[in-house]
């Protein structure tokens, strides 16, 4: 279930729209609203690649400060769903988490089914399907729970649902789903890629497993993600994908045995990704400030504003647009992106859709200048 409660930090400022924007500055130039595919570049995420770089410059091997990092990243993740650090593992992306927790799974026997939906993003449909050479059974739906409930049943051991679809903006009832997967002991892993930042999500409550990454609504760059479990889940699940530091005890070098950490360290791999990490915990840090509530809010507010343009233009959407991401359908998607840029609107497309998505540095003029771009380009809307 997506979370519906005031967290404290939700309470803060409004530190959103033009009160943020000065802080990317990609702002002065574009009109951005491409967050579905790379959030925008901060300062703060700047400074925090040129820290990263000066303490390498200045200090050498900075290890423990950099494992340090590593923890203040987990540490970060876990607030923004409401996990404790403990259940949150340091991936370097959603693949490798979503490979790393299905390695955990015996799926040679008669629970072997997997359950996805025609909304996956590539890498689960295509990790889904890969677990077919250990036995598994993969099976496709489409994303209304009704059609999950078809297919979910006491053979079922994997739910695999999005939050937001990328390919169509559509919001998933992820909480419906996830009470189907309890019902029959499936276990359920909810992506979360395209709406953690944007959208309040509660681990405890929408999934047993939750992956996200940095490179969207998280604003900042590849090669850091997460894995965040809900609590209790972790000692059931034993990593056969795994790496040193997954060890209890990463800094004793042993080459005895498998060790797992207790924690969810027990599904982190290699050496952390600490560029990234810098970057991802000054990405978070800013969504933090600004409270995902706030921020899911402000983004609602914008969508509606966009989707009644779109209406009254004759357009139309591929999905109902509830999260942050509005799928416009055009006759000539590409084409619409490439008008749209030389109009220093930065927008992308996917599936015979334009995609504009909104996040809080977005405002009212930015949905305007869509608008009025996709009036000057009304042949091309479907
Ligand atoms: C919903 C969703 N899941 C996963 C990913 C990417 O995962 P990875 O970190 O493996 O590249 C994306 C990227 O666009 C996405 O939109």
């Amino acid at each position: 279930m997506v979370a519906d409660t005031v967290t404290e930090t939700d309470a803060g400022t409004r530190l959103l729209g033009e009160a943020i924007r000065g802080r990317f500055p990609v702002f002065e130039r574009k009109v951005y609203v491409n967050s579905c595919s790379q959030g925008a570049l901060s300062n703060e995420v700047r400074a925090a690649y040129e820290e990263y770089l000066a303490g390498w410059d200045e200090h050498g091997a900075e290890w423990e400060h950099w494992v340090e990092r590593a923890e203040a990243a987990r540490v970060a993740f876990a607030g923004l769903v409401c996990a404790q650090p403990d259940d949150v593992a340091i991936q370097t992306s959603v693949s490798a988490a979503v490979s790393a927790l299905v390695s955990a799974l015996d799926l040679s026997g008669e629970r072997n089914r997997i359950v996805i939906s025609e909304n996956e993003f590539p890498a689960i449909g295509q990790i889904a399907h890969a677990q077919e050479l250990r036995g598994a059974e993969v099976v496709q739906v489409a994303p209304e729970p009704e059609a999950y409930a078809a297919a979910i049943d006491e053979r079922t051991a994997l739910v695999c649902s999005t939050l937001v679809s990328y390919r169509t903006g559509a919001v998933h009832d992820v909480g419906a789903i996830h009470g189907l997967a309890r019902e029959h002991g499936a276990l359920m892993l909810v992506d979360g890629y395209q709406g953690i930042g944007a959208i309040p999500i509660d681990v405890r409550q929408a999934g047993d497993v939750l992956v996200g990454g940095t490179v969207k609504y998280l604003l900042a760059s590849a090669g850091l993600a997460f894995m965040a479990c809900r609590p209790g889940l972790v000692t059931e699940l034993l990593p056969t994908q795994t790496g040193w530091f997954a060890d209890e005890n990463v800094f004793e070098m042993q080459i005895e045995r498998y060790r797992p950490h207790r924690s969810a360290r027990r599904f982190d791999a290699g050496t952390p990704p600490v560029p990234n990490i810098y970057a991802g915990v000054a990405g978070a840090g800013l969504i933090a400030e600004a409270g995902v509530l706030a921020i899911a809010q402000h983004v609602r507010t914008l969508v509606e504003r966009l989707v009644a343009g779109v209406d009254e233009l004759g357009g139309s959407l591929a999905a109902p647009a509830l999260g942050p991401l509005a799928c416009v359908r055009s006759t000539d998607a590409p084409a619409l992106v490439t008008a749209l840029a030389e109009e220093e609107i930065v927008a992308s497309e996917r599936d015979s859709s334009l995609r504009v998505s909104l996040h809080l540095y977005n405002t009212a003029d930015d949905v305007d200048a869509v608008l009025a771009a996709l009036e000057r380009h009304r042949a091309l809307l479907a």
